[in-house]
């Protein structure tokens, strides 16, 4: 099939290359030139596993090409999928403007008698689709055919392509058979739950589906609290929980919060349609409070460490928003920076892959330094956090970090160390609702 995607971010580029990768030609575009150029040279701009091979391949092989010329892809596709940003704005509801531009350029080039379908792959409000309608016949003056379809992603970013070629379910919500059969058969070749529904329910799928994960990820967050309270092992408490079907074990690794593009503005997003149509949200809103503060953890505990932070070096590990990805949109780690450096302390910096995207909020300073090596970036220091459960921290042997810090202190905002080793190395190690070993070591402070 011919297939035109609106705009390369992360689930643009990523739908692109696997339907390209599917047989399908596909021709993306995007306003950002530097992004086509660099996409059309086989380099890409974020850093996701396995993207760079898929689009060699598909380039090589004359399935994908990218363009800056709206009209172009408009002439050459039969469905095209919107895929631009819908940023936050200041009262936390979706910008929608990138999508309502996408959706006019689309009419304002279709030829005349074409038919189109427009699919809205960008995650966005209940009724957008409604809107979307409106626009093109505004703006086609009635030329040519269109029809609309809700087809949500829900890929994940560092899985992406995985989650891509292989999804838990593809929901499509349709209002027309063409529309629907067209769809199926270009979903024909993936072997899962394939969910046909209305637009509207399409919609609120994708904001309750991320909403959801967040009210996971928030309620085992505040089990965990209350285990360093209590005692008690998060570890444990989640298998517990996890192995209730009905429940299910993933989403529910406590830790320092859930950050990313994704979860921190579409539960915002989602209280706010709750608020325009007078529903109660106060469940989200709280999910979302709890969440927006979560950082302050690590931040407490360094001071009852160490007391004053002023003149202190901190090392950090993990800057990323979550391992096997370059982004650190809404990532902890840049309120625990920021407020580490409010404070005047000085902070030693490792990251794999984020470094380079940090440095633009936080460049190199008297009181921001970075390392290329992970112990490296601890001498020196009087206490490790970790943020992200990049793998290549598992490996490093807890004796050597003893050895690089100048004081024995780790927070383990990810609960990657093994507490009692860490305990048996005299570590005053803090990882997140493992409440006996806190108090053990609280009493022979
Ligand atoms: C999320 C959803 O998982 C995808 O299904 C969805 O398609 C995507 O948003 C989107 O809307 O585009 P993503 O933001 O890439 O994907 O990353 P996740 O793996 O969901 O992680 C989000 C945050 O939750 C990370 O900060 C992660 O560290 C945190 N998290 C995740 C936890 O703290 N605990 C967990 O058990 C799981």
């Amino acid at each position: 099939m011919n297939i035109g995607i609106v705009g390369t971010g992360y689930v643009g580029i990523v739908s692109g290359c696997c339907f390209a990768e599917e047989g399908n030609s596909v021709i993306c575009y995007d306003i950002d030139e530097e992004k086509i150029r660099s996409y059309s040279v086989c380099k890409s701009p974020i850093f996701e596993p396995g993207l760079k091979e898929l689009l060699k391949k598909n380039i090589a092989e004359k399935r994908l090409s990218f363009t800056t010329d709206i009209k172009e892809l408009v002439n050459s596709s039969e469905i095209i999928f919107i895929c631009v940003g819908t940023p936050p704005m200041n009262d936390g509801s979706a910008d929608l403007s990138q999508v309502e531009a996408a959706v006019r350029a689309i009419a304002e080039n279709s030829p005349k008698n074409s038919y189109k379908i427009i699919v809205e792959k960008s995650t966005v409000p209940v009724g957008t689709h409604m809107h979307l309608k409106t626009i093109t016949k505004l703006y086609n003056k009635g030329k040519s055919r269109f029809d609309f379809v809700v087809n949500s992603e829900f890929l994940k970013e560092g899985n992406a392509i995985a989650d891509f070629m292989n999804p838990d379910r593809i929901v499509i919500g349709v209002e027309t058979d063409r529309a629907r059969d067209t769809l199926l058969k270009l979903y024909e070749c993936f072997d899962t739950k394939k969910l046909v529904v209305d637009p509207s329910s399409a919609e609120i799928i994708k904001y309750a589906s991320n909403s959801f994960l967040a009210m996971k990820i928030s309620f085992i967050n505040m089990v965990a609290d209350l285990c360093e309270k209590t005692g008690g092992d998060i570890e444990n408490i989640s298998q517990g929980l996890g192995y209730d079907g009905r429940i299910g074990r993933s989403f529910l690794d406590a830790g320092i919060g859930y950050g990313g593009s994704c979860f921190p503005k579409d539960v915002k997003a989602f209280i706010k349609v709750m608020e325009e149509h007078l529903v109660d949200s106060s469940l989200i809103k709280s999910v979302d409070n709890f969440n927006s503060i979560r950082y302050k953890k690590i931040i407490s505990i360094l001071q009852d460490e160490l007391w004053i932070l002023k003149n202190k070096e901190i090392a950090l590990w993990g800057l990323a928003f979550k391992p096997e990805t370059d982004d650190i949109r809404e990532a902890p780690s840049i309120n625990i920076v920021r407020e580490l450096l409010n404070m005047e302390a000085k902070v030693s910096l490792y990251d794999p892959k984020a470094e380079e995207n940090f440095r633009k909020i936080f460049p190199q300073s008297q009181n921001v330094r970075y390392e290329a090596e992970p112990l490296k970036a601890l001498e020196n220091c009087e206490a490790l956090v970790i943020l992200t459960e990049w793998e290549e921290f598992r490996k490093i042997d807890p004796c050597d970090i003893y050895s690089a810090l100048a004081l024995p202190i780790v927070i383990d905002g990810r609960n990657i160390f093994p507490s009692d080793k860490m305990k048996e190395l005299e570590f005053r190690y803090f990882p997140i609702g493992k409440g006996v070993i806190l108090r053990d070591m609280r009493n022979s402070k």
